[in-house]
């Protein structure tokens, strides 16, 4: 296994080259209706890369069909990866073929972690999960309590029985809520948040209205910056008015990227080995640093702030604003 990293100007690490293993499925679990979580562990008895909450892992299945979970174990223990595979039955196939053919001592190959979705130093954090957006705040919550620092969860859901690890978080005390939503609507943000405090961070993962009610919410009531999501679907972003641009490499190389076509496409086509993954913007593998130029951002990965920043882009969704554009490879 092989893994090598180097800081972007966003602050992010970006990987060259990624760790890859083939994992077996130790032990399968359903912790709620249509959940399946899964043990995996190295098929060579090895030990897995190390990982911190909020990363991601990709099932590489079979047909290279790439899917990506964030883990919800516990990154002290390197024997195990555990991942929670929600069924999605209108998907593109991912988790079906997960929950039909991941059985116990079935196979996969496994790359990664990558993590976009950091704890950040707070004095104290809220936690707002919606669903199967609960897995990467399962293992926030885990380091915190191993560090000591106070935290509070609330937990939605659109039935008890549905909120895959629910009674394990409910038994941790009156700082987990659970909000089923047929018993109780849908999460009141202004509860669940409290007031704005100074050092607290939210952070927050589940459906997109969700989301995006946190993120209005916030942008009304909380301190910039107070806010960490990840999303788990690409922007809906029209592309009809689309045209071409051109990259400059580092050799001096320009390449032309047509309007009905990626970035990543027109690198990949002329040589460049860049890592990609999801190719909808939404796992952060395919990030380059930008040397010049300015960037249309239509990923989820990058916070508002960075996309500010145009330090780095995701060459699989964002294209050039301007004519040419200067990439660090
Ligand atoms: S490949 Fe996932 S963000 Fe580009």
């Amino acid at each position: 296994m092989t893994n090598t990293t180097v800081q972007s100007g966003a602050n992010k690490d970006l990987t060259l080259e990624e760790a890859h293993f083939r994992a077996r499925v130790e032990a399968r679990e359903e912790p709620a209706d249509g959940v399946v979580g899964l043990t995996l562990v190295p098929s060579d008895g090895g030990r897995v890369p190390s990982w911190s909450p909020g990363a991601h892992i990709d099932l590489v299945l079979e047909d290279g069909l790439v899917r990506q979970y964030s883990l919800c174990g516990d990154p002290q223990d390197r024997t195990r990866y555990t991942v929670a595979v929600l069924l999605e039955p209108e998907g593109r196939g991912g988790s079906r073929r997960i929950h039909e053919t991941l059985r116990v001592g079935a196979e996969v190959e496994v790359r990664g972690p990558r993590n976009h979705f950091r704890l950040e130093p707070a004095e104290r954090y809220v936690f707002v999960a919606g669903g199967i957006g609960i897995t990467p705040i399962l293992a926030m919550t885990g380091e915190l309590d191993r560090t000591g620092r106070p935290w509070t969860l609330v937990y939605g859901g659109r039935r008890r029985d549905s909120m895959a690890f629910a009674d394990r978080l409910a038994a941790l005390g009156p700082h987990v809520r659970l909000w089923p939503q047929d018993e109780r609507g849908l999460i009141d943000l202004a509860d669940a948040l409290g007031d704005p405090a100074p050092g607290t961070a939210v952070y927050t993962c589940g459906p997109e209205p969700l989301l995006r009610a946190l993120e209005e919410h916030c942008a009304a009531h909380w301190p910039a910056g107070s806010l960490h999501l990840e999303r788990f679907t690409p922007l809906d972003v029209d592309t009809t008015g689309d045209t071409p641009f051109e990259i400059e490499l580092a050799d001096g190389r320009v390449l032309t990227v047509p309007a009905d076509r990626s970035a990543l496409s027109v690198l990949a086509e002329a040589g460049l080995d860049i890592l990609s993954s999801c190719e909808e913007g939404t796992c952060g593998t395919c990030e380059v640093e930008i040397v010049k130029g300015e960037v249309d951002h239509r990923d989820t990965v990058l916070t508002p702030e960075e996309k500010e920043e145009n330090c780095s882009m995701m060459v699989c969704v964002s294209r050039a604003a301007c004519a040419r554009l200067k990439l660090d490879l």
